[in-house]
Order: structure tokens, then sequence, then C-alpha cells
């Protein structure tokens, strides 16, 4: 299922007018000054209303989410929790327009995802989802600065390759731009997929577990350009990991059980907002 997301032919992203150059400062700014709301309140990043899914077939069908309500703002971090087999995965799925819900309502970014046919949620995600997996999901028959370009170029932009390298730069890999993924490192590999995931400028960075393969310090490293990342740009992070401590760096905190959201750490209603 997550094997393909870069590589499935549907995925054309984002309008050119919606890039704005990588790693810029005043990103978040940029966006706040382009809500159009008029509410005064940007229009939330992930609004889950209700949402059920069962998957797999016969005697193996599992009703895996639940009832779920998630309310995430604009911009913020939260931070999955949850035994394994929970359902942290397969939210983010749903969130990404990667699986489709049986029952409720997914917007993001102010779009329904399940009225979008698949074209139209191949360039939903291009345009507006970052994502991160625990282990890398690089084209291994591309340099770390192709498998960067892949989204850019996928948008038609004419100058993937130079915002790439920019990102590559971001990351601090620009020594390594001509490395295929086996002659990188788990860290730098690691690098590369969030370059990749960040160059869109996407409004949402999903990651699942991205430390997950990694050494401790290498772990850190990471983690710490995620949330670089998440600041610079304004990008809402959704964050699955199995470090409470981790969680914790996030604005708020999510768990999951058995596919429904049990708690957040503050003792308000879990996953909802006032
Ligand atoms: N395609 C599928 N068909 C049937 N069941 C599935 C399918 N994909 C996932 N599941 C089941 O759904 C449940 C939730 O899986 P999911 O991968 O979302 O868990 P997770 O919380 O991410 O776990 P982990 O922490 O181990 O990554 C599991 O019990 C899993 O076996
Ligand atoms: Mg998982």
């Amino acid at each position: 299922m997550q094997a393909n997301v870069w590589t499935r032919a549907a995925q054309v992203p984002y309008d050119r007018d919606n890039a704005g150059p990588p790693a810029t400062e005043g990103r978040k700014e940029q966006r706040n000054m382009q809500d159009t709301s008029g509410s005064g309140r940007a229009e939330p990043a992930v609004v889950l209303s209700g949402v059920n899914l069962s998957l797999g077939r016969g005697a193996a069908r599992v009703h895996i989410l639940k009832d779920l309500d998630l309310h995430i703002d604009r911009g913020e971090a939260i931070g999955l929790l949850g035994p394994s087999g929970s359902g942290k995965s397969t939210l983010l799925m749903v969130m990404a327009g990667l699986e489709r819900i049986d029952t409720g309502s997914v917007v993001v970014a102010g779009e329904a995802l399940d009225a979008l046919s698949e074209d139209a949620l191949a360039r939903f995600r291009g345009r507006n989802i970052g994502i991160v997996f625990q282990s890398f999901h690089l084209i291994p028959t591309m340099t770390a600065l192709e498998n960067v370009a892949v989204p850019l170029e996928l948008a038609g932009l004419d100058d993937a390759h130079e915002r790439a390298a920019r990102e590559l730069a971001a990351v601090g890999l620009s020594g390594r731009r001509q490395h295929y993924p086996a002659e990188l490192s788990g860290g730098e590999q690691q690098r590369v997929a969030l370059a990749r995931a960040l160059a869109p400028d996407p409004r949402i960075l999903i990651a699942d577990e991205p430390t997950g393969n990694l050494d401790e310090g290498t772990g850190a490293e990471i983690i710490d350009l995620l949330f670089a990342g998440h600041a610079q740009r304004g990008t809402t992070l959704v964050l699955v990991t199995h470090d409470p401590a981790l969680a914790l760096r996030c604005d708020r905190t999510v768990r999951l059980r058995s596919g429904r959201i049990e708690a957040v750490p503050d003792g308000a209603p879990a996953g909802a907002k006032p």
C-alpha cells in the first residue's frame, strides 16, 4: 500500500502558484495572509468526523478505524501514539487520501476527500501532503537529487533540479546529490526522503515512525530536521511515534487504541476542539 506512493502514475502535484521557494523564512506569514476563510481563523488542516474504515475480505476483514473524530489546526504538530495494530498508519493513509473510508467524512485543507476522483485525489496529494515512512521508500534507480526532484517534475516545474538541490542542502546533503539510495546510510536516506516530502512545500507533513529504522543519534537529527521544516514553513505535522518523549515535542498528543481515539494528556475530550 505504501511502497508506491511516489511512483503512482496519476500523481501530478500542485499548481505552480502554490509552490513557493523551498526552505525560506516567513512562509508561515504568507500562508496566513492567504487565508480567505473570512472568519479571522485559518481553516483547519484536517477534520475527521465519524470515520469508520474496514479492510480485508471475508473472515480477514478487520474494522480498523471506529467512529473517529479528529480536528487538527493548520500549523499544529500532532503526536500520534498507540499500540501496534491500533490503526495509526491506517489513519495517516486516510488523511493522505490513500485509503478511502466506509462512513464519515475526511476534510483536509478544506477539501472533502470523498468527493474527489482518484486523479483529483492524486493532484490534491501532490499539492498538499508530504509523507515520510519508516523505511524511506526512495526510488533505488534514481540519485538523491533525482528522488527529491520527482514531485517537482511531476508538477511541471522547470527548475525542479535546482529546487531539489536546495532542499538537499537544507538537510545537509549537498555532498551526496549523485549518490544512489544504496550508497547512502539509513540516516542519509531518511534525509533525502524528508527533503522530497518537503520539496513541494506541502500543507501537511505526515511522518510514520520516521526514526524507527535509525539509531538514537541519527533519529534525533531527523526529528530536529522534521520539526525545523514544520516550524520554518508553517507545515502541519502529524507524527506517528512509539516514543512518548518525542510525542511531547508536539503541540498535542493523540492516542489510538483499537481504532478509537483514547485520550489526550490534559483530560480534554479526546481529539476534540472547543
Ligand atoms: N489491508 C489490510 N487488510 C486487513 N487488515 C489490515 C490491513 N491493513 C492493516 N490491517 C490491520 O489493521 C490494524 C491496524 O493496522 P495499522 O498498520 O494501522 O496499525 P499501526 O497502529 O500503524 O501499528 P504499528 O505500530 O505496528 O505500525 C492491524 O490489526 C492490521 O492487521
Ligand atoms: Mg504503523
